[in-house]
């Protein structure tokens, strides 16, 4: 943490309008039990995702990295009424994780996880016709983070949200000889993000309870 404050700060809002129920308190505790990587997003950006599902009138939502299901459960309680959640998860201990929580937070009937690449099942969803989603949140491994924007584009209409998280690693896209392959693919994602002509972005700068980094939202022209 770069400056105490932001913590603080970011409970303060915590209390105020993201106060986690037993089932985002449950999935928080399942990763600490089950020792798989604690990356969920923050609570205030639970909540930040929930906002914009609402904003998009989402009826259907399609995540790409689910980890314990945390962000999903968010974004799956912002539903319209008959809508559904697609979440794609590569490691299936997680995705077992996963569904356990959303059992607990009541959305299994509206929340599918698929376990595989997302690289592999995305093309599957466009030919299956899955899609139009009215929001879309890449959260996954970095590395082919443009590749998933390029899918997302694939499995959009005017108007769909695309969201990607991680998109400034505390400054280190600023870094020209930044090798790390999660910089790296960010820093590609961020530039095709700033030359597709598809869509209206921008990326704002998230600090708080986790470390400095970023979010990038797009919406499709
Ligand atoms: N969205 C979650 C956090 C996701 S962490 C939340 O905020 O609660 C990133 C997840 O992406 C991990 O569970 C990881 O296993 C998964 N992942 C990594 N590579 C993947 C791939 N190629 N396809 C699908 N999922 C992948
Ligand atoms: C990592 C992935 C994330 O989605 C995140 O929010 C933070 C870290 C990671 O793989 O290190
Ligand atoms: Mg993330």
């Amino acid at each position: 943490m770069i400056n105490p404050l932001f913590g603080a700060v970011d409970n303060y809002i915590c209390d105020l309008v993201a106060p986690e129920d037993e089932a985002l308190e449950a999935t928080i505790q399942s990763i600490e039990t089950s020792g798989i990587p604690s990356i969920s997003v923050s609570a205030v950006q639970g909540k930040f995702l929930q906002v914009l599902a609402k904003l998009c009138n989402a009826k259907k939502i399609l995540e790409i990295g689910t980890l314990a299901g945390y962000s999903t459960i968010w974004m799956a309680r912002a539903l319209r009424p008959g809508g559904k959640l697609i979440t794609l998860e590569y490691e299936s201990k997680h995705a077992e994780i996963a569904e356990k929580n959303i059992a607990l937070a009541g959305l299994s009937d509206k929340v599918e996880v698929r376990v595989g690449k997302a690289l592999d099942i995305l093309p599957k969803l466009v030919e299956e016709n899955a899609g139009p989603f009215d929001m879309i949140f890449i959260d996954a491994d970095k590395l082919p983070y443009a590749e998933y924007f390029q899918w997302a584009l694939k499995l959009s209409w005017p108007g769909t949200l695309i969201v990607a998280d991680n998109v400034i690693r505390e400054g280190k896209v600023l870094d020209e000889n930044e090798s790390d392959e999660m910089v790296v693919g960010v820093k590609r994602f961020n530039k095709l993000l700033a030359e597709t002509k598809e869509v209206t972005a921008c990326i704002m700068q998230t600090i708080g309870a986790k470390e400095h980094d970023g979010i990038a939202l797009a919406v499709v022209n």
